[in-house]
């Protein structure tokens, strides 16, 4: 997590700066800092919370300093205090760096730099880092880069190779005010490459409104960016040839459009990103009478599906909930056993390798450092094996050009657009049409259901734009109507079953996550198993009851939560007399074939949680305590 930028050119750096912070709080917004360099020595400003504190401190400090480096933290080491928000320094104040990521041996390092006489004014894991580079930059130095620019660019050198974890690094020395280092091990760092000025970043959207020249460096690369150019070397102080590729973004303006949130915004836009993934991914000439080619154009080689034996999913979060979805119709419709895990879990307790299995990564980052872990490690065990066993690599994300697309050689693209809040809403929908797409191409090939039950399914996903259309403001009225009686609740039940199960979980997760609220999902069939002893008047549950194979199944567990005096409220088709009779409360959602139901029913319970969030006055795009994007274990 974190977010890191930097630059050194010809104009003063501080809002060049903090507009690419800005683009970066989704990374963390525990407190920020920026150090820059002027004068021969570097003024560092730092503001505990949200940047616009860093922003009020800064109106003070105007400076035309050309260089500087900034940070937007999520706290992982020490709390989120302004002595322990980057950037650090050395006690001489002669150095300064901003982390991105974790550094695993700080303990030892710190003690080490202690007994040498370095006075440490932070509980950070960073504040290492600098210590370790003023020490080297005082020793004489024994170049490791051969014909080496800079003793600047050989401490840092040096220090890195001291340094245990994954992390990105910028550093700047007031010895050296012309230099900027920076670093990438295993977190994201993408350098911007301007008219005599350069820029660098954890992710693109902090440059692109400057440069569309942009270099991401690979894992075990360092480089040195002045005003003249950018020199990148690896670890072993080897310089290698690297050129900047053209981005064809454009600059990433997003703004709320009238909305009072990002995530109601986000809300809105499902039913244009489903059609822009339906586009995307639906032969148009296909037909079931004329069936020669796949329905599906994912772009995806057959050798991916080849012999395909088991598929083995790893995500974190909503994206191990569209996984479980995936798992649904990947089993459902083609036929192939597949497992979903926590990619936090499998990195160390990986199942026993199986053959000819197809691993995908879901992630709509594209950085979370548990799941890019996973499959390097998927990667790393199979490689060397026999054909069979060997690594078939599918990424599902919305960031085709993060450390994911780096990573796997084949993905597919979620096109949801940036998601601003930090609570996932299109990128799930949008990932759940992903697995939908996969499941039928699948089931093309194994020829697992009939072209008629394929056309069918088509049919039902060419309608969801329009039901999405039809749902939404129906029930966003009514829902916030209702959540006026919740103003005092403090846990609330989701209940689902069968591909609804996942649903009831994401649910829990939205009102968890931006409301503070407990909340449990769990599989209506197993309340009674031990769960159902929560139930009480003051305890809503929320079920997902939708005509298919569970339906009635779903209405009886209902029935035994309303029998404990709980509050029902249904997401349920409203013409339904028994289901009227049971539920207190009817969020109504359009009929559609079950397997389709959960890109309709999750959007209510997106919407319950986002105005129960919002009439407490929570702040709902950057909930406390979270970040957008988890680069760190
Ligand atoms: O970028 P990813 O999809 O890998 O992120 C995984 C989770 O961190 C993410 O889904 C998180 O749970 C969201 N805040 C949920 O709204």
């Amino acid at each position: 997590m974190c977010g890191i930028v930097g630059y050194i050119g010809t104009q003063a750096a501080t809002e060049i700066l903090l507009s690419g912070l800005e683009k970066l709080e989704y990374r963390g917004y525990d407190s920020a800092g920026i150090a820059t360099i002027w004068e021969g020595k570097i003024d560092c400003v730092r503001a505990k919370g949200k940047l616009y504190n860093l922003r009020s401190k800064l109106e003070q400090l105007e400076t035309p300093a050309p260089i500087g480096i900034g940070h937007t933290r999520w706290a992982t080491h020490g709390k989120p205090e302004e002595y322990n928000a980057h950037p650090h320094m050395d006690s001489s104040k002669q150095v300064a760096v901003v982390q991105n990521g974790i550094i695993e041996n700080y303990r030892e390092l710190r003690e080490k730099l202690k007994a040498e006489g370095c006075q440490f004014v932070s509980d950070t894991d960073t504040e290492v880092i600098p210590h370790l580079i003023a020490k080297l930059l005082k020793e004489s130095p024994s170049p490791s880069v051969p014909f080496s620019p800079s003793p600047f660019l050989e401490a840092v050198l040096k220090a890195v190779k001291e340094l245990e974890g994954a992390f990105a690094l910028a550093v700047i020395s007031a010895d050296y005010p012309d230099e900027l280092i920076v670093v990438r091990q295993q977190a994201p760092l993408v350098i911007g490459f301007g008219q005599g000025e350069f820029f660098c970043a954890s992710d693109t959207p902090a440059i692109i409104g400057y440069t569309r020249a942009v270099l991401p460096l690979e894992n075990g690369e360092i480089a040195r960016l002045t005003p003249l150019g950018v020199e990148v070397y690896n670890f072993a102080g080897v310089r290698l040839k690297k050129h900047p590729r053209l981005l064809n973004l454009n600059p990433m303006i997003v703004e709320k459009q009238g909305f009072k949130h990002f995530m109601l915004k986000e809300i809105y836009e499902q039913p244009g990103v489903v059609r822009a993934c339906l586009e995307a991914y639906l032969n148009n000439d296909w037909n079931a009478e004329n069936s020669a080619e796949s329905p599906i154009k994912l772009g995806l080689p057959r050798e991916l599906y080849a012999d395909l034996e088991q598929i083995q999913i790893v995500a974190c979060g909503t994206s191990w909930h569209a996984a479980l979805v995936g798992k649904y119709v990947l089993e459902q419709l083609a036929g192939i056993p597949t497992q979903v895990q926590y990619a936090s879990e499998f990195r160390y307790a990986p199942s026993p390798l199986t053959a000819n299995t197809l691993v995908i990564g879901v992630t709509q980052s594209g950085e979370t450092a548990d799941t890019l872990a996973a499959l390097g490690m998927e990667k790393e065990r199979r490689s060397g094996k026999e054909a069979k066993y060997q690594a078939r690599l599918l990424g599902i994300t919305n960031r085709p050009e993060s450390s994911l697309g780096h990573m796997v050689s084949h993905m597919i693209n979620t096109m949801a657009g940036i998601e601003v809040g930090v609570a996932a809403t299109k990128t799930f929908v949008a990932q759940l049409i992903a697995f939908y797409a996969l499941a039928l191409d699948l089931a093309y090939l194994r020829e697992s259901i009939s072209h008629q039950r394929l056309q069918e399914i088509i049919n039902g996903l060419r309608q969801i734009p329009r039901d999405i259309e039809a749902n939404l403001e129906s029930q966003e009225r009514y829902i916030e109507h209702l959540v006026h009686d919740f103003a005092e609740t403090t846990d609330f039940i989701f209940l689902g079953r069968g591909i609804n199960f996942p649903i009831a979980l994401e649910g829990a997760l939205k009102l968890k996550e931006i409301s503070y609220i407990h909340a449990e999902g769990y599989p209506a069939g197993e309340m009674k198993h031990g769960p159902i002893a929560l139930l009480d008047a003051k305890v809503p549950v929320v079920a997902i009851a939708m005509p298919g194979s569970v339906y009635e199944k779903v209405l009886s567990n209902s029935q035994e939560a309303k029998a404990r005096d709980s509050r029902l409220i249904g997401v349920t088709p409203a013409n339904d007399g028994e289901a009227a009779e049971i539920f207190d409360n009817i969020i109504p959602v359009k009929v559609v074939e079950e397997l389709l139901s959960p890109i309709l029913t999750v959007i209510p319970l997106q919407l319950l949680a986002y105005h129960i969030a919002a009439r407490r006055g929570l702040d709902v795009d950057q909930p406390r305590n979270l970040a957008k994007s988890v680069t760190v274990e």
